[in-house]
Protein backbone atom coordinates (compact mmCIF):
# COMPACT_ATOMS: atom_id res chain seq x y z
CA UNK A 1 0.00 0.00 0.00
CA UNK A 2 1.38 3.52 -1.09
CA UNK A 3 1.88 6.20 2.13
CA UNK A 4 0.85 9.84 1.38
CA UNK A 5 1.51 12.97 3.35
CA UNK A 6 -0.68 15.60 3.17
CA UNK A 7 0.02 18.65 5.24
CA UNK A 8 -2.99 21.17 5.99
CA UNK A 9 -4.72 18.49 6.08
CA UNK A 10 -7.76 19.74 8.22
CA UNK A 11 -8.74 22.61 5.93
CA UNK A 12 -10.83 23.16 3.13
CA UNK A 13 -8.54 21.37 0.23
CA UNK A 14 -6.15 18.83 2.86
CA UNK A 15 -9.78 17.36 3.79
CA UNK A 16 -10.81 16.71 0.66
CA UNK A 17 -7.47 15.64 -0.61
CA UNK A 18 -7.64 13.35 2.47
CA UNK A 19 -11.13 11.90 1.17
CA UNK A 20 -9.97 11.17 -2.26
CA UNK A 21 -6.40 9.29 -1.29
CA UNK A 22 -8.27 6.86 1.36
CA UNK A 23 -10.78 6.01 -1.50
CA UNK A 24 -7.61 5.24 -4.09
CA UNK A 25 -6.61 2.42 -1.19
CA UNK A 26 -3.52 4.80 0.01
CA UNK A 27 -2.26 5.45 3.44
CA UNK A 28 -2.84 8.71 4.30
CA UNK A 29 -0.87 10.61 7.32
CA UNK A 30 -2.77 13.94 7.90
CA UNK A 31 -0.87 16.48 9.44
CA UNK A 32 -2.44 19.83 10.62
CA UNK A 33 -1.42 22.25 13.36
CA UNK A 34 -5.13 23.27 12.94
CA UNK A 35 -4.39 27.31 12.56
CA UNK A 36 -7.08 27.49 9.77
CA UNK A 37 -7.99 24.48 9.80
CA UNK A 38 -10.98 22.28 11.70
CA UNK A 39 -10.99 18.69 12.81
CA UNK A 40 -14.80 18.25 11.87
CA UNK A 41 -13.75 18.72 8.23
CA UNK A 42 -11.76 15.04 9.05
CA UNK A 43 -13.10 13.37 11.98
CA UNK A 44 -15.11 10.86 9.84
CA UNK A 45 -11.60 9.61 8.72
CA UNK A 46 -10.55 9.35 12.01
CA UNK A 47 -11.72 5.32 12.30
CA UNK A 48 -10.25 4.20 8.80
CA UNK A 49 -7.53 1.75 9.21
CA UNK A 50 -5.67 3.66 6.48
CA UNK A 51 -5.81 7.25 8.09
CA UNK A 52 -4.01 8.82 11.19
CA UNK A 53 -3.75 12.28 11.91
CA UNK A 54 -0.45 14.28 13.05
CA UNK A 55 -0.67 17.59 15.46
CA UNK A 56 2.43 18.95 13.82
CA UNK A 57 3.45 22.63 13.01
CA UNK A 58 5.32 21.72 9.43
CA UNK A 59 7.27 25.15 10.15
CA UNK A 60 9.26 23.26 12.67
CA UNK A 61 11.19 19.95 11.66
CA UNK A 62 8.83 17.48 10.66
CA UNK A 63 9.22 13.52 10.96
CA UNK A 64 7.56 10.69 9.74
CA UNK A 65 8.45 6.69 10.49
CA UNK A 66 8.30 4.51 7.83
CA UNK A 67 8.12 4.61 4.27
CA UNK A 68 6.74 7.51 2.42
CA UNK A 69 6.02 7.83 -1.27
CA UNK A 70 4.33 10.88 -1.57
CA UNK A 71 3.98 14.25 -0.24
CA UNK A 72 1.26 16.74 -1.11
CA UNK A 73 2.26 20.26 0.86
CA UNK A 74 -0.95 22.70 1.17
CA UNK A 75 -0.29 23.55 4.88
CA UNK A 76 -0.62 27.52 4.72
CA UNK A 77 -2.90 29.99 5.88
CA UNK A 78 -4.76 30.76 2.48
CA UNK A 79 -7.53 33.46 2.72
CA UNK A 80 -6.29 37.50 3.15
CA UNK A 81 -7.99 37.60 6.61
CA UNK A 82 -5.86 34.58 7.31
CA UNK A 83 -2.38 35.64 6.45
CA UNK A 84 -2.86 39.42 6.99
CA UNK A 85 -3.46 38.35 10.64
CA UNK A 86 -0.05 35.97 10.66
CA UNK A 87 1.96 37.46 8.50
CA UNK A 88 5.47 35.73 9.97
CA UNK A 89 3.76 32.27 10.45
CA UNK A 90 2.58 32.50 6.26
CA UNK A 91 5.85 33.55 5.54
CA UNK A 92 7.45 30.67 7.39
CA UNK A 93 5.55 27.72 6.42
CA UNK A 94 5.93 28.75 2.52
CA UNK A 95 9.43 28.82 3.47
CA UNK A 96 10.58 27.13 6.24
CA UNK A 97 7.63 24.88 6.29
CA UNK A 98 8.28 23.69 2.21
CA UNK A 99 12.03 22.93 3.32
CA UNK A 100 11.20 20.86 5.56
CA UNK A 101 9.14 18.66 3.70
CA UNK A 102 11.52 18.63 0.50
CA UNK A 103 14.32 17.45 3.04
CA UNK A 104 11.51 14.81 4.04
CA UNK A 105 10.81 14.09 0.57
CA UNK A 106 14.53 13.91 -0.37
CA UNK A 107 15.27 11.19 3.23
CA UNK A 108 12.21 8.82 2.10
CA UNK A 109 12.79 9.45 -1.67
CA UNK A 110 8.94 10.45 -2.27
CA UNK A 111 7.92 12.59 -4.63
CA UNK A 112 6.13 15.61 -3.48
CA UNK A 113 3.73 18.37 -5.03
CA UNK A 114 3.29 21.57 -3.28
CA UNK A 115 0.19 23.78 -3.61
CA UNK A 116 1.26 27.43 -5.07
CA UNK A 117 -1.57 30.03 -6.37
CA UNK A 118 -2.00 32.52 -8.85
CA UNK A 119 -1.26 34.85 -6.11
CA UNK A 120 2.21 34.56 -7.62
CA UNK A 121 0.72 36.03 -10.81
CA UNK A 122 0.42 39.46 -8.96
CA UNK A 123 -2.15 41.84 -9.88
CA UNK A 124 -1.85 40.19 -13.40
CA UNK A 125 -0.67 42.78 -15.80
CA UNK A 126 -1.16 39.55 -18.66
CA UNK A 127 -4.69 38.39 -18.91
CA UNK A 128 -5.37 35.25 -19.00
CA UNK A 129 -2.34 34.38 -16.83
CA UNK A 130 0.05 31.59 -18.52
CA UNK A 131 2.28 29.87 -16.73
CA UNK A 132 4.92 31.82 -18.29
CA UNK A 133 3.97 35.23 -17.50
CA UNK A 134 6.30 36.31 -14.29
CA UNK A 135 3.89 37.92 -12.27
CA UNK A 136 3.59 41.78 -10.71
CA UNK A 137 3.95 41.76 -7.00
CA UNK A 138 4.44 44.41 -4.59
CA UNK A 139 6.79 42.50 -2.41
CA UNK A 140 6.57 44.82 0.81
CA UNK A 141 2.38 45.27 0.00
CA UNK A 142 0.27 43.48 2.69
CA UNK A 143 -0.64 40.64 0.23
CA UNK A 144 3.55 40.53 0.07
CA UNK A 145 3.60 37.74 2.88
CA UNK A 146 1.22 35.04 1.41
CA UNK A 147 2.43 35.93 -2.70
CA UNK A 148 6.43 36.07 -2.16
CA UNK A 149 6.00 33.25 0.44
CA UNK A 150 4.70 31.08 -2.51
CA UNK A 151 6.89 32.53 -4.52
CA UNK A 152 9.67 31.48 -3.06
CA UNK A 153 8.11 27.70 -2.23
CA UNK A 154 8.38 27.15 -5.94
CA UNK A 155 11.72 28.77 -6.19
CA UNK A 156 13.19 26.11 -3.46
CA UNK A 157 11.13 23.49 -4.93
CA UNK A 158 12.81 23.65 -8.31
CA UNK A 159 15.88 23.81 -6.78
CA UNK A 160 15.42 20.63 -5.35
CA UNK A 161 14.65 19.48 -8.33
CA UNK A 162 17.72 20.31 -10.52
CA UNK A 163 19.86 20.02 -7.50
CA UNK A 164 18.91 16.53 -5.76
CA UNK A 165 17.15 15.07 -8.42
CA UNK A 166 13.94 14.91 -5.97
CA UNK A 167 10.43 14.25 -8.00
CA UNK A 168 8.81 17.87 -7.97
CA UNK A 169 5.23 18.93 -8.98
CA UNK A 170 4.00 22.69 -8.76
CA UNK A 171 -0.06 23.40 -9.01
CA UNK A 172 -0.69 26.66 -9.37
CA UNK A 173 -4.14 26.80 -8.19
CA UNK A 174 -6.67 29.68 -8.64
CA UNK A 175 -10.41 30.09 -6.59
CA UNK A 176 -11.29 27.45 -5.87
CA UNK A 177 -14.98 27.09 -3.55
CA UNK A 178 -16.68 24.14 -2.18
CA UNK A 179 -18.14 22.45 1.18
CA UNK A 180 -16.07 22.44 3.93
CA UNK A 181 -14.83 26.72 3.54
CA UNK A 182 -14.74 28.48 6.62
CA UNK A 183 -17.93 30.47 6.82
CA UNK A 184 -15.84 33.34 8.20
CA UNK A 185 -12.62 33.00 6.35
CA UNK A 186 -12.73 36.42 4.06
CA UNK A 187 -13.70 34.23 0.58
CA UNK A 188 -15.74 35.95 -1.69
CA UNK A 189 -17.71 32.54 -2.18
CA UNK A 190 -18.49 31.55 1.77
CA UNK A 191 -18.37 35.92 2.52
CA UNK A 192 -21.67 36.19 0.03
CA UNK A 193 -23.50 32.80 0.96
CA UNK A 194 -23.20 33.66 4.28
CA UNK A 195 -24.57 36.93 4.04
CA UNK A 196 -27.30 36.11 1.89
CA UNK A 197 -28.24 33.15 4.28
CA UNK A 198 -28.07 35.73 7.53
CA UNK A 199 -30.12 38.40 5.26
CA UNK A 200 -27.20 40.99 5.19
CA UNK A 201 -26.36 42.90 2.08
CA UNK A 202 -23.50 40.98 0.10
CA UNK A 203 -20.26 43.36 0.31
CA UNK A 204 -18.20 43.93 -2.97
CA UNK A 205 -15.11 45.90 -2.81
CA UNK A 206 -14.31 48.63 -5.41
CA UNK A 207 -16.50 48.97 -8.03
CA UNK A 208 -17.26 45.57 -8.32
CA UNK A 209 -15.58 44.94 -11.68
CA UNK A 210 -12.62 42.95 -10.80
CA UNK A 211 -13.10 39.56 -11.85
CA UNK A 212 -12.48 36.44 -10.10
CA UNK A 213 -12.86 32.71 -11.72
CA UNK A 214 -14.23 29.87 -9.48
CA UNK A 215 -13.38 26.47 -9.60
CA UNK A 216 -14.94 23.56 -7.95
CA UNK A 217 -13.52 21.77 -5.16
CA UNK A 218 -13.96 18.31 -6.96
CA UNK A 219 -12.54 19.63 -10.77
CA UNK A 220 -9.40 20.79 -8.54
CA UNK A 221 -8.87 18.14 -6.53
CA UNK A 222 -9.04 15.71 -10.00
CA UNK A 223 -6.49 17.94 -11.29
CA UNK A 224 -4.22 17.73 -8.09
CA UNK A 225 -4.50 13.87 -8.73
CA UNK A 226 -3.42 13.96 -12.63
CA UNK A 227 -0.08 16.60 -12.04
CA UNK A 228 1.44 14.37 -9.20
CA UNK A 229 1.47 11.18 -11.22
CA UNK A 230 2.41 12.95 -13.86
CA UNK A 231 5.97 13.82 -15.31
CA UNK A 232 5.77 17.42 -15.64
CA UNK A 233 7.74 19.32 -13.15
CA UNK A 234 6.92 23.01 -14.06
CA UNK A 235 4.45 24.87 -13.19
CA UNK A 236 0.65 23.78 -13.86
CA UNK A 237 -2.58 25.90 -13.54
CA UNK A 238 -5.35 24.92 -12.21
CA UNK A 239 -8.33 26.69 -12.45
CA UNK A 240 -11.93 27.09 -14.14
CA UNK A 241 -11.42 29.64 -16.62
CA UNK A 242 -15.19 30.89 -16.75
CA UNK A 243 -14.74 34.30 -15.33
CA UNK A 244 -17.12 37.27 -13.73
CA UNK A 245 -17.15 40.34 -12.40
CA UNK A 246 -17.14 40.09 -8.58
CA UNK A 247 -20.77 42.38 -8.99
CA UNK A 248 -22.38 39.99 -11.36
CA UNK A 249 -21.43 37.55 -8.74
CA UNK A 250 -22.83 38.78 -6.07
CA UNK A 251 -26.24 38.86 -7.98
CA UNK A 252 -25.97 35.08 -8.85
CA UNK A 253 -25.66 34.72 -5.00
CA UNK A 254 -28.26 36.80 -4.33
CA UNK A 255 -30.47 35.13 -7.13
CA UNK A 256 -29.60 31.06 -6.08
CA UNK A 257 -30.39 32.26 -2.42
CA UNK A 258 -33.65 33.79 -3.66
CA UNK A 259 -33.45 36.40 -0.99
CA UNK A 260 -34.01 40.24 -1.31
CA UNK A 261 -30.63 41.82 -0.42
CA UNK A 262 -28.87 44.59 -1.85
CA UNK A 263 -24.92 45.12 -2.81
CA UNK A 264 -23.38 47.55 -1.12
CA UNK A 265 -19.92 48.62 -2.15
CA UNK A 266 -16.66 49.40 0.53
CA UNK A 267 -13.23 51.05 -0.93
CA UNK A 268 -11.04 48.02 -2.69
CA UNK A 269 -7.94 46.61 -0.67
CA UNK A 270 -4.68 47.19 -1.28
CA UNK A 271 -3.19 45.41 -4.10
CA UNK A 272 -6.49 43.62 -4.79
CA UNK A 273 -5.62 41.62 -8.07
CA UNK A 274 -8.62 43.39 -10.74
CA UNK A 275 -8.64 40.48 -13.22
CA UNK A 276 -7.84 36.35 -12.10
CA UNK A 277 -8.44 33.99 -14.82
CA UNK A 278 -6.40 31.06 -15.29
CA UNK A 279 -4.79 29.44 -18.98
CA UNK A 280 -5.25 26.25 -18.75
CA UNK A 281 -3.86 24.83 -22.00
CA UNK A 282 -1.35 23.07 -20.30
CA UNK A 283 -3.20 21.37 -17.80
CA UNK A 284 -5.56 20.35 -20.90
CA UNK A 285 -2.61 19.07 -22.73
CA UNK A 286 -0.30 17.62 -20.13
CA UNK A 287 -3.22 16.02 -17.69
CA UNK A 288 -5.82 16.00 -20.28
CA UNK A 289 -7.42 17.80 -17.36
CA UNK A 290 -10.30 20.43 -17.58
CA UNK A 291 -13.42 21.60 -15.02
CA UNK A 292 -16.69 19.79 -15.46
CA UNK A 293 -18.50 21.55 -12.47
CA UNK A 294 -20.41 24.62 -14.13
CA UNK A 295 -20.66 27.73 -11.64
CA UNK A 296 -24.87 27.14 -11.11
CA UNK A 297 -24.63 23.20 -9.76
CA UNK A 298 -21.18 24.37 -8.00
CA UNK A 299 -22.71 27.07 -5.87
CA UNK A 300 -25.80 25.14 -5.31
CA UNK A 301 -23.89 21.99 -3.88
CA UNK A 302 -21.96 24.90 -1.48
CA UNK A 303 -24.96 26.14 -0.69
CA UNK A 304 -26.80 23.45 0.61
CA UNK A 305 -23.09 22.84 2.82
CA UNK A 306 -23.59 25.96 4.08
CA UNK A 307 -27.43 25.55 4.92
CA UNK A 308 -26.61 22.87 6.55
CA UNK A 309 -24.25 24.21 9.53
CA UNK A 310 -26.18 25.39 12.77
CA UNK A 311 -27.59 28.17 13.60
CA UNK A 312 -24.78 28.80 16.03
CA UNK A 313 -22.25 28.64 13.29
CA UNK A 314 -23.56 30.46 10.89
CA UNK A 315 -24.08 33.86 13.49
CA UNK A 316 -20.63 33.16 14.96
CA UNK A 317 -17.77 35.92 14.59
CA UNK A 318 -14.17 34.54 13.69
CA UNK A 319 -12.66 34.11 17.16
CA UNK A 320 -9.73 32.43 15.73
CA UNK A 321 -6.72 33.02 18.93
CA UNK A 322 -4.41 33.40 16.13
CA UNK A 323 -1.61 34.57 19.69
N1 LIG B 1 -8.61 27.37 -1.80
C1 LIG B 1 -8.09 28.07 -2.77
O1 LIG B 1 -8.82 28.70 -3.55
C2 LIG B 1 -6.59 28.11 -2.98
C3 LIG B 1 -6.10 28.83 -4.06
C4 LIG B 1 -4.73 28.87 -4.26
C5 LIG B 1 -3.88 28.15 -3.44
N2 LIG B 1 -4.39 27.46 -2.39
C6 LIG B 1 -3.44 26.75 -1.51
O2 LIG B 1 -3.96 25.50 -1.12
C7 LIG B 1 -3.58 25.22 0.23
C8 LIG B 1 -4.80 24.91 1.07
O3 LIG B 1 -5.69 26.02 1.06
P1 LIG B 1 -7.13 25.94 1.71
O4 LIG B 1 -8.02 26.76 0.89
O5 LIG B 1 -7.48 24.52 1.96
O6 LIG B 1 -6.85 26.71 3.09
P2 LIG B 1 -7.25 26.29 4.59
O7 LIG B 1 -6.91 27.45 5.45
O8 LIG B 1 -8.63 25.76 4.62
O9 LIG B 1 -6.26 25.07 4.86
C9 LIG B 1 -4.92 25.25 5.17
C10 LIG B 1 -4.57 24.27 6.27
O10 LIG B 1 -3.17 24.38 6.56
C11 LIG B 1 -3.02 24.31 7.97
N3 LIG B 1 -1.74 24.97 8.31
C12 LIG B 1 -1.40 26.27 8.14
N4 LIG B 1 -0.15 26.49 8.58
C13 LIG B 1 0.32 25.29 9.02
C14 LIG B 1 1.55 24.86 9.58
N5 LIG B 1 2.56 25.71 9.80
N6 LIG B 1 1.68 23.55 9.92
C15 LIG B 1 0.68 22.68 9.72
N7 LIG B 1 -0.51 23.03 9.19
C16 LIG B 1 -0.69 24.32 8.85
C17 LIG B 1 -4.24 25.02 8.53
O11 LIG B 1 -4.51 24.73 9.86
C18 LIG B 1 -5.31 24.53 7.57
O12 LIG B 1 -5.90 23.33 8.03
C19 LIG B 1 -2.79 26.43 0.72
O13 LIG B 1 -1.41 26.16 0.56
C20 LIG B 1 -3.21 27.53 -0.22
O14 LIG B 1 -2.21 28.49 -0.38
C21 LIG B 1 -5.73 27.43 -2.14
Amino acid sequence: MKRILITGAAGFLGSHLCDRFIKENFYVIAMDNLITGDLKNIEHLFKHKNFEFCHHDVSKFVHVSGDLDYILHFASPASPIDYLKIPIRTLKVGSLGTHNLLGLAKEKGARILIASTSEVYGDPLVHPQTEDYYGNVNTIGPRGVYDEAKRFQESITMAYHTCHGLQTRIARIFNTYGPRMRLNDGRVVPAFIGQALRGEDLTVFGEGLQTRSFCYVDDLIEGIYRLLFSDYVYPVNIGNPDEITIKDFAEEIIKLTGTDQKVIYKPLPVNDPLQRQPDISRAREILDWEPKMGREEGMKNTLDYFKSLSEEELYKSEHRDFS
